[in-house]
C-alpha cells in the first residue's frame, strides 16, 4: 500500500514526534490537535513539549514542506490516533479523547483507508469502541477500511531514537489490517515489526507497564521492610541482584507519569475479580509519597512552619512531564502537615501556579532559607550539585535524598544526609530523639 498523506490526531509527546518521523520519511503529514495554543505554537515554529532532539527533526520537517498543522482532520490515506487516555478520579479509564478523535475522522474516512489507534487503551477498545464509531461512516472495518492498534512503547527522553529502533507491535482487526499497518510504519521503523490481533496488541502494552509497576511495588515494599528492620535497602538489593535470576528494580518516592501509574488500572477495571495483585501493587506505589512524608517527619519532627526546599517536580529525571508525579503529591502532603515548601523544577520553572505549589525559578532562591533539602527527582543537574558550593547558598544542613543520587562529599562538607531506604540512618535519628 502507498501512504502519500497521513493525518496524525493528537500532537503530544507521541503524536508530534511520530508526525515528524513520517514527514522525514517523505509522507505528507497533517498534524491535528484540538488545542488551539498547540496549533498556534507549532504553526509559528515553536514547540509546546520538551523532548531531546525533537527541535531539530521538527525544523527539518517544516523546512521540507511535508509537515503542516490544523485543528481538524482532512482526507488522508492513513489516520493515526495518539490522544490521551487518562483515568477518572475513581481510576476508571477516560476514553472520551479516543471517542472524540475517532468521531473527528469519521467525515474524512474513505474506502481503502487505514486507521491506527496508538493511545494506550483497555483491552478490546479497538473492536468495541473505535470500530463502531468508524463504522457509522457506512464503511465496514476490515472490509472497506483497515483498522489496527499499535501501542507506543517509547521512553520519554529517548523518544526519537526509540520510535525508530524499538520493536513495534501492530494488532490488526484482521490480518490484512495488521499488514497495512506494517506497510505504514516500515517507512521509518527499523526495529522488528510484529503482527498480531488488536486485543493481543492492547494486552501487550498494558502487560509491559503492569509488569514494571508490580516490580517497582515490591521494591518499594522492600524499602519499607528495610526501614523497619534497620538496614540499608540499597545494599540489600545490590547483594540480592548478584543472584543470576533476580533483578530487583529501584525503589523510590512513588510511581508517576501517565503510563505506568495509569495503565494497570485498565486491567483492574476490566477484570477486578482477576487483577488483585495488580490492584495491590498500584496501592503500594500510590502510598509511597505518604511514606516519604513520614520519613521527613522523622527527620524534622513536627512539620508546622518548617521550611523545605523540594528539588524536582517531574515524574522522572530529565523530563518536563509532571503528570501523576509523586513529587507533586509529596509537596502537597508536606503542606497539609504545615510545612512551608518551596519547589524548584528546572524543566518547568513556571509550573507553580498551575500545580498550586510554591515554586522558585532558580535553585538559589529555592534553597536560601530552607531547613531541609528534599531531593525528589534524579535530574542530572541535581546529581552534579556541589555540596561545598551549596554551603554558602543555603541555611539547610539536612538533606533527604529520596531518589538515591547523592554521591560522596556531602557529609564531609557539613551536611547531614539521609537516604530514603537507609534504615540504619533512621535508627540513629530515633536514638537521638
Ligand atoms: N508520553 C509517553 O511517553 C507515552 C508512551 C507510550 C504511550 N503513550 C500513550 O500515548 C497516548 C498519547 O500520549 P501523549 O503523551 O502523547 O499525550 P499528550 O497529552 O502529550 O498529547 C495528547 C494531545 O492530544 C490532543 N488531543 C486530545 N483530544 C484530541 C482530539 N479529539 N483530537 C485531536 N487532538 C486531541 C491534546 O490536546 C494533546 O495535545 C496516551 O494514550 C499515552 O498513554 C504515551
Amino acid at each position: 500500500m502507498k501512504f502519500n498523506k497521513i493525518c496524525i490526531v493528537g500532537l503530544g509527546y507521541i503524536g508530534l514526534p511520530t508526525a515528524c518521523m513520517f514527514a522525514k520519511a517523505g509522507c505528507d503529514v497533517l498534524g491535528v490537535d484540538i488545542n488551539q495554543n498547540v496549533i498556534h505554537t507549532l504553526n509559528n515554529g515553536g514547540l509546546h513539549i520538551h523532548e531531546p532532539g525533537l527541535k531539530e527533526v521538527f525544523e527539518r520537517a517544516i523546512d521540507s514542506g511535508k509537515l503542516s498543522f490544523g485543528l481538524q482532520p482532512e482526507q488522508a490515506d492513513a489516520f493515526v490516533i495518539a490522544v490521551p487516555t487518562p483515568f477518572y478520579e475513581d481510576k476508571k479509564a477516560d476514553m472520551r479523547f479516543v471517542s472524540a478523535a475517532a468521531e473527528s475522522i469519521l467525515p474524512y474516512l474513505r474506502k481503502g483507508n487505514l486507521v491506527v489507534l496508538e493511545s494506550t487503551s483497555p483491552p478490546q477498545i479497538t473492536s468495541n469502541l473505535v470500530m463502531p464509531i468508524l463504522e457509522k461512516s457506512g464503511l465496514i472495518a476490515g472490509q472497506d477500511f483497515f483498522l489496527a492498534y499499535s501501542p507506543e512503547r517509547v521512553l520519554p527522553g529517548q523518544i526519537l531514537r526509540e520510535l525508530v529502533e524499538n520493536a513495534r507491535v501492530i494488532g490488526g482487526l484482521t490480518p490484512e489490517s495488521a499488514q497495512a499497518g506494517k506497510e505504514l510504519y516500515q517507512s521509518f521503523v527499523q526495529g522488528e515489526i510484529i503482527l498480531t490481533d488488536s486485543t493481543t496488541a492492547e494486552m501487550v502494552k498494558l502487560m509491559e507497564n503492569t509488569y514494571r509497576d508490580v516490580n517497582i511495588a515490591i521494591a518499594n515494599e522492600f524499602l519499607r521492610l528495610a526501614d523497619r528492620f534497620g538496614i540499608n535497602v540499597w545494599e540489600a538489593i545490590q547483594i540480592a541482584n548478584l543472584h543470576p535470576r533476580v533483578k530487583i528494580l529501584n525503589p523510590g518516592p512513588g510511581v508517576g507519569g501517565h503510563c505506568i501509574s495509569v495503565d494497570p488500572w485498565f486491567f483492574v477495571e476490566a477484570a477486578p475479580d482477576i487483577a488483585k495483585l495488580i490492584r495491590t501493587a498500584r496501592l503500594v506505589n500510590d502510598s509511597q509519597p505518604s511514606f516519604v512524608v513520614e520519613y521527613v517527619q522523622r527527620i524534622l519532627g513536627n512539620l508546622q512552619g518548617k521550611k523545605i526546599a523540594a528539588l524536582g517536580l517531574a515524574y522522572k529525571p530529565d523530563v518536563d512531564d509532571l503528570r501523576e508525579s509523586p513529587a507533586i503529591e509529596i509537596v502537597h502532603l508536606l503542606e497539609q502537615q504545615g510545612a512551608v515548601v518551596t519547589a524548584y523544577e528546572p524543566f518547568c520553572p513556571d509550573s507553580g501556579c498551575r500545580l498550586s505549589v510554591g515554586t522558585e525559578s532558580t535553585l538559589e532562591n529555592t534553597l536560601a532559607d530552607a531547613e531541609l533539602i528534599l531531593i525528589l527527582v534524579g535530574h542530572t543537574q541535581f546529581k552534579h550539585l556541589d555540596p561545598q558550593e551549596l554551603l554558602s547558598k543555603t541555611s539547610a544542613r539536612k538533606v533527604l535524598d529520596a531518589v538515591h543520587i547523592l554521591g560522596v562529599g556531602w557529609e564531609q562538607s557539613g551536611f547531614q544526609v539521609y537516604a530514603l531506604g537507609n534504615g540504619q540512618q533512621l535508627k540513629a535519628v530515633h536514638a537521638n530523639n
